[in-house]
């Protein structure tokens, strides 16, 4: 069903329960997704943003609900990637006489993904769109989360459609964030900015200023994954603004694999320092525990301590590619520490304590390898070595602080 969301705009968007991998495997959408559509009804008609392709004949069927999809004027595509503009052309082959609206640097990705032919509009930041009683007023916002990507606003409706920003991967029936359960709602509010937005978290800090400059009132916050943000709906941006500053607590993740036990068992020993030290701490087993989850959590903690053993002098594979991962994020003001346990020969913990630095983590202390199976001894080593990692923990966040 088609469901309002301010005076004359409606949600007519389609609700993914099944797909559980996005960008590829790269993304655990242990929950689905929504991709949102929103129709402005007013003297001209305008479809801001469409669907995955698959899903456009649940959008048109909600279109008709409301309009003959006919009598679309204007389908703004605020965002070039496929959930999307996948639906674009179906849009288009129903509304002969609409015209796509778009920011200039669309034209590369829409250009290369879509057919032409279509009537088009290039838009900019201050530019509007009168559709009757009702505007369309753009705003550029590149790198949230392409080059191409812009918000719409309705300065009538004090309604923001940011497309990607301030999104979830939540499928859900309710379509309010003040509907559903507020701690599955955070959750995968914190995932999906951890996972995505983590590398763009400067320019989020700059947007967050310009809209403010320019003086915005929001009342909605209308995103194209998840629920809408009616109540309160500044709570999300605050909560992006501590989020992009790299804000964290006293809290670190533990991840590591292991071949024989042994890395496994230095895992819990350190755990256990960084625990007696005050510091919350959560263990991860890699590939048990999937990225999306690690990276969600690393969100709003000040630590993480990797492990491996040395495999043909390297670390094994699933940590280096939850490291690569990290390479692209780049979280904000992180600490963190390598240990492992080995053979013959070592290497993996010089390798990760590289890769951490290339993550733009600061390592903090002289990573713990040890040999073979840890004896009683070398386990108490473990837990000193994680309990000087939860004092670092604590002492940047009072430096932080101070
Ligand atoms: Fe939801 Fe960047 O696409």
């Amino acid at each position: 069903m088609a469901v309002p969301i301010a005076e004359n705009v409606y949600w007519v968007g389609a609700v993914d329960w099944e797909v559980r991998h996005f960008h590829g495997y790269s993304y655990h959408t242990h929950r689905g997704t929504s991709y949102n559509a929103y129709l402005v009804v007013d003297e001209r008609v305008a479809l801001i943003d469409t669907v995955m392709r698959g899903f456009e004949d649940e959008m048109l069927r909600r279109i008709a609900e409301v309009v003959d999809p006919a009598r679309i004027d204007y389908v703004v595509a605020n965002h070039g990637e496929l959930d999307h503009a996948g639906a674009i052309p179906a849009v288009m082959a129903r509304a002969p006489h609409a015209i796509l609206v778009h920011s200039k640097r669309a034209a590369d990705s829409l250009g290369k993904y879509l057919p032409d032919g279509w009537k088009r509009q290039v838009v900019g930041t201050g530019d509007t769109l009168p559709l009757g009683r009702k505007t369309l007023t753009f705003l550029e916002a590149p790198m949230l989360h392409w080059p191409d990507s812009m918000f719409t606003y309705i300065p009538e409706d004090k309604l923001l459609l940011p497309n990607d920003a301030f999104g979830q991967h939540l499928a859900s029936s309710e379509r309010f964030a003040d509907q559903v359960d507020p701690a599955v709602l955070w959750d995968e509010a914190r995932k999906y900015f951890a996972n995505i937005l983590t590398p763009f978290s400067k320019l989020i800090l700059r947007k967050v200023e310009e809209v403010q400059q320019m003086g915005l009132e929001i009342a909605t916050i209308a995103p194209s994954h998840g629920v809408v943000w009616r109540e309160n709906p500044m709570q999300i941006v605050e909560q992006y603004v501590r989020w992009a500053r790299g804000e964290a607590g006293a809290k670190a993740l533990v991840v590591y694999e292991t071949m024989w036990g042994s890395t496994a068992e230095m895992a819990h020993a350190v755990a256990e320092g960084i625990a007696s030290a005050g510091v919350k701490v959560r263990v991860f087993p890699v590939p048990q525990t999937d990225h999306t989850t690690v990276v969600g959590e690393l969100l709003e903690a000040k630590g993480i301590v990797v492990g491996s053993p040395t495999h043909n002098r390297r670390m094994l594979l699933n940590v280096a590619a939850l490291m690569e991962d990290l390479i692209g994020l780049r979280p904000v003001n992180k600490i963190g520490a390598a240990f492992g346990s080995h053979g013959w020969s070592g290497g993996a913990v010089p390798l990760i304590e590289q890769r951490l630095k290339e993550a733009g983590i600061e390592v903090v202390q002289e990573g713990l390898a040890l040999t073979w199976w840890p004896t009683p001894e070398e386990r108490a080593q473990a837990v000193a070595w994680g309990r000087a990692f939860g004092e670092r923990i604590l002492e940047s966040l009072s430096r932080r602080a101070e």
